[in-house]
């Protein structure tokens, strides 16, 4: 079969053959790939940065994917962390790792989303309690987990959303998501910190795609401004586009009553995630959530991997096209 092939972390996969995989044990099953994601975890197993790549070459990107089984079922699948994902014509998937679609659900929205919409639906359900009334914050609300967060943080019941990010046009798109308040995170850092805190000072979760140093300045900004100390605010970290660390104070934690978690495979258990996948993918095949996907063939693979896309948009790979 046909699928998308990486020989070399220095270089995007090529469309190449490999030898079709074969289900084992009574819970896995062969289906045909209709649609999956290019997310940044697939581009950082591709190139070999994620904390889980094992290093292993070749290797067929990706993590996720939409698929139909032999009877005509619909399934979302997340795939097992080895060197065979899903952009490929046909994935073995462990029905425990699946769910199924209603028929008639598009795809490639499904593709484009779930892993996005997962990373703040499951720290929301899964990380904390978000209480009536909660504010939120989040942390690069201009990426496709960013403006899915908002969107998510509204409907699981926050009441305040305030939006930090960088690209411009798509930060004044955001209140039209459900964006209480933006925040631009462009210019000097002291200055961006200054307006986080005015925004957000009294937040109870923030919600953080970045890390690096916009956390490292936005987290004393925002426990200086905060009205009462004690109040908890919980910070999950859940990417890291600014930067990969950061130095952290020690008076930070005694200070005011911060809790730094994350929330991510690992932090949640394996089944703890496929729980909540259900009620995410009703909202996003219903439409309740916006995405806007990209849709390009498998074959075109390399030519994908290099496509540039506005922000918030999400290349799905079609091996039917
Ligand atoms: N733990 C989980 O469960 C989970 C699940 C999904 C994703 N993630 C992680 O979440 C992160 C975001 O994913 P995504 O799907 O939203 O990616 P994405 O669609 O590519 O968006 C990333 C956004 O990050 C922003 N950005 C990059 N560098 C920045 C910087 N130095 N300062 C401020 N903003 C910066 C960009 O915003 P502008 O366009 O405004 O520049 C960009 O739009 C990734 O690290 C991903 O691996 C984690």
């Amino acid at each position: 079969m046909y699928a998308a092939v990486v020989h070399s972390f220095d270089a995007p996969p090529r469309f190449d053959t490999i030898d079709t995989p074969r289900p084992d044990g009574e819970h896995e099953i062969l289906v045909d790939v209709l649609a999956a994601g290019l997310h940044p975890r697939v581009r950082s197993d591709a190139d070999g940065t994620h904390y889980t790549s094992g290093g292993v070459l070749p290797l067929v990107p990706g993590i996720d994917a939409v698929g139909r089984t032999p009877q005509g079922e619909l399934l979302y699948f997340v795939a097992p962390d080895t060197a065979l994902g899903t952009m490929a014509e046909q994935a073995v998937v462990d029905r425990r790792r699946a769910i199924t679609l209603p028929a008639g659900t598009d795809p490639v929205a499904v593709a484009a989303a779930m892993n996005p919409g997962m990373s703040s639906w499951v720290a929301l359900r899964r990380r904390v309690t978000l209480e009536p009334g909660a504010r939120v914050l989040i942390l690069g609300a201009t990426g496709n987990s960013g403006q899915l967060a908002v969107q998510i943080a509204k409907h699981l019941g926050a009441a305040h959303v305030v939006a930090a990010g960088r690209d411009p046009e798509r930060l004044d798109l955001l209140p039209g998501l459900g964006a209480d308040e933006t925040v631009s995170l462009l210019g000097d850092p002291e200055k961006v910190a200054d307006r986080l805190g005015r925004s957000a000072g009294d937040a109870d979760v923030v919600i953080d795609y970045l890390w690096g140093p916009v956390a490292e300045h936005a987290m004393p900004a925002l426990l200086a401004a905060r009205p009462e100390r004690a109040k908890p605010l919980a910070w999950i970290q859940i990417g890291s586009m600014a930067g990969a660390e950061i130095t952290l104070p020690s008076y930070l934690l005694r200070a005011a009553n911060l809790q730094i978690m994350g929330s991510g495979q690992g932090s949640v258990t394996t089944a703890g995630i496929v729980a909540e996948l259900p009620s995410l993918a009703t909202e996003i095949a219903s439409g309740t959530l916006a995405v806007d996907p990209l849709a390009l063939p498998l074959s075109g693979v390399e030519r994908a991997w290099n496509t540039p896309t506005a922000p918030g948009q999400r290349i799905v790979l079609t091996p039917g096209d």
